[in-house]
């Protein structure tokens, strides 16, 4: 049986999704398609000969949607995916990040239990072959404790960017680089670095007039007693440079770069002389034309709400709270002046608020 899927969103995000779910017939029908604006919802419904609605409550009403696709703004994951739990029991997988506020992820995963209902966030870079392979290695302990984490990104978005949709760079519907793009990254460094003790930070806006940032620098301590940095910008000019994880372990070191955590830079053991074997098929990303990561997650993530089939990389329900934890702290930290301790309570964030 295909998987019954109706998307809520028709913006750039899920034109990537349509493109996987074209390729994804055997397994799902697109049976509706919703957005405010009918000229998307449109151009969606004449790709994958789906229902247009303008109104996503009519398409949840009137169509038989098991699944739904949420990519809508970012500050309305939490409202309308409340809605599609609550009002519509309907199974959810919403773009990343599941919620702006914490108050509203925990309401989200707190309602898929309640109604027994699968809920996922796409977080694609967890599928990434290197940082597959160093998981794994961290989890054996082949590079022993932990002693350091360093993330850097450095990418370019200019001001067109920003002025493409008006809730981008805003701190009620969107957040600043660190909310948007680096929620990959505050993923990325709770997935390998785990539990958070405390976090200091800094941030500011530089190069493209917005409310919230486009530079933050963050300093974290591990519960495991290692250290992390971040460095999360958008202001790479003239163009994107790289994103890139460095990991220090007692017994081993890796540095995953590329442009998105994609190609294995090094890989050192203490305990292996050759590690050309163990890596081979994990160093990088083959080319994919809908890229590699989102093609592989989004798959899965289907396989998941078809068989229960859960992939160890696919992120359900509280297991995408802790980035948003990490990035609520480094909000309040760099507003606050001060270091945040985890658990903190939010009074100075802006995320999800507004000025
Ligand atoms: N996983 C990733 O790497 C990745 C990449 C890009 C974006 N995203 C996420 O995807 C989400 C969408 O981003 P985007 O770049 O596609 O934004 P977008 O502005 O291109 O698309 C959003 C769409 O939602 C529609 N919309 C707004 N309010 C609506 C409503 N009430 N009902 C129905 N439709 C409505 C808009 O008309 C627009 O077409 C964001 O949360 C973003 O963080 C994730």
């Amino acid at each position: 049986m295909k998987l019954k899927i109706g998307i809520i969103g028709c913006g750039k995000a899920a034109e990537r999704h349509l493109k996987i779910y074209q390729t994804l017939q055997d397994k799902v029908e697109i049976v509706g398609v919703a957005d405010i604006n009918p000229e998307r919802a449109k151009l969606f419904s004449n790709a994958l000969s789906a229902k247009a609605y303008t109104d996503f409550e009519e398409m949840l009403k009137r169509e038989p949607i098991e699944v739904v696709d949420l990519s809508l703004p970012s500050g309305l994951h939490g409202k309308v995916g409340k809605k599609i739990l609550k009002k519509f029991r309907k199974h959810l997988l919403v773009e990343k990040p599941l919620a702006l506020t914490l108050k509203e992820a925990y309401e989200l995963v707190n309602l898929s239990k309640q109604y027994n209902l699968k809920l996922v966030t796409i977080f694609q870079n967890r599928a990434n072959l290197p940082v597959i392979k160093v998981k794994e290695l961290l989890e054996k302990g082949m590079l022993g404790n932990l002693i350091l984490l360093s993330i850097k990104f450095y990418w370019c978005r200019r001001q067109a960017y920003y002025d493409s949709a008006n809730w981008r760079g805003t701190w009620a519907q969107d957040g600043g680089v660190l909310a948007q793009q680096g929620c990959h990254f505050a993923d990325m460094m709770v997935y390998l670095g785990g539990k958070i003790e405390s976090v200091f930070a800094r941030m500011g806006t530089f190069l493209v007039n917005i409310e919230a940032e486009d530079l933050l620098v963050g300093l974290i301590k591990f519960k495991n007693g290692a250290l992390g940095t971040i460095e999360a910008t958008t202001c790479a000019r003239p163009k994107d440079i790289k994103a890139e994880v460095v990991i220090l372990g007692e017994k081993g070191s890796a540095i995953i770069g590329g442009f998105n955590m994609n190609r294995l830079d090094y890989i050192a053991m203490e305990e292996v002389v050759n590690t050309e074997d163990l890596i081979r098929e994990y160093k990088e990303n083959p080319n994919h034309p809908l890229g590699y990561s989102h093609f592989v997650y989004l798959s899965s993530a289907i396989d998941f709400f078809r068989e229960g089939l859960k992939h160890p990389f696919i992120v359900e329900g509280e297991e995408a709270i802790p980035s948003l934890e990490l990035i609520t702290g480094l909000y309040e930290s760099a507003e606050r002046g001060k270091a945040v301790f985890f658990p903190f309570r939010t009074y100075k964030c802006k995320l999800g608020k507004g000025v």
